[in-house]
């Protein structure tokens, strides 16, 4: 081989290594995709059913983890708002069931403004993590650190998805720039091992946060849709920003 066939070759390689860097992705295979068309947001509803149970084990090609158990480094929640006032963080989070019992239920979507809104229902999201918390509940001080089960029980979760615009080649993409969550579970069960560092004053105050978990999840639950705000957001993202808006939504 010359030299001059060898730096061609090596040319040659470069490019292509560039192209394939740069170019844009299409959907992973056997996701389902939608017309912009009258029936779009029906469509939606099946189509991204149908992907997020594909996405379970994860995709590696666009970089998304598995997803069932979903691993989280670190959650924390800050609740300023009297009566709780309080510091709680979980870190590494195993979420559990999330995905598997989750159903989109119905899509509003406005693609002109960017702006994607879904309504879903989760059977259950079972949160096992490690925690470290202080500050008050309920007027009562409570501070511990151990072994955490936050679980979730039916929970309705609307989700806005707020996108934006941008341009790769030419080419139009969309990216999340924001994607809030709320929350509206029908029972939440707590148990923080340890509290107080104390076994009865902790299954006291388990007990007593039980009893009371409406009132203890309401302070707590914009701190967990924030953070699953940002995880949900990142996720998504991942797909957004590798294939083209129209590779994703049909014109
Ligand atoms: C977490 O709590 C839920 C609800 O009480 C329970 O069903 C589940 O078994 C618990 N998980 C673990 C790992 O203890």
């Amino acid at each position: 081989m010359s030299k001059y066939t060898l730096l061609m070759l090596l040319l040659i390689a470069a490019v292509a290594q560039e192209l394939t860097e740069t170019a844009a992705q299409d959907l992973p295979e056997g996701f389902p995709k939608c017309k912009r068309d009258a029936n779009f947001d029906k469509c939606l509803v099946d189509a991204v059913n149908v992907a997020i149970q594909q996405l379970k084990a994860g995709n590696k090609e666009f970089g998304i983890p598995p997803l069932e158990p979903l691993t989280v480094k670190k959650l924390v929640i800050d609740a300023g708002n009297a009566p709780i006032n309080l510091r709680q963080a979980l870190k590494n989070v195993k979420v559990h069931d999330m995905i598997s019992t989750s159903k989109i239920q119905r899509y509003r979507t406005d693609l002109d403004k960017h702006l994607i809104i879904c309504d879903s229902r989760t059977d259950r999201i079972e949160m096992i993590g490690d925690y470290e918390m202080s500050g008050r509940i309920l007027l009562l001080p409570i501070t511990g650190h151990g072994k955490a089960n936050v679980t979730l029980i039916n929970t309705k979760i609307e989700h806005r998805l707020i996108g934006e615009p941008f341009e790769k080649d030419g080419v139009k993409y969309m990216r999340l720039k924001d994607y809030r969550v709320s929350f509206d579970p029908k029972r939440v069960y707590m148990n923080f091992e340890n509290l107080f560092n104390d076994k009865t004053l902790s299954d006291g105050m388990n007990r007593f946060l039980n009893e009371n978990w409406e009132t203890v999840f309401n302070e707590l639950k914009v701190g967990y849709a924030k953070s699953f705000g940002i995880i949900f957001r990142e996720l998504s993202n991942k797909l957004f920003e590798k294939v083209p808006f129209d590779n994703i939504f049909l014109s």
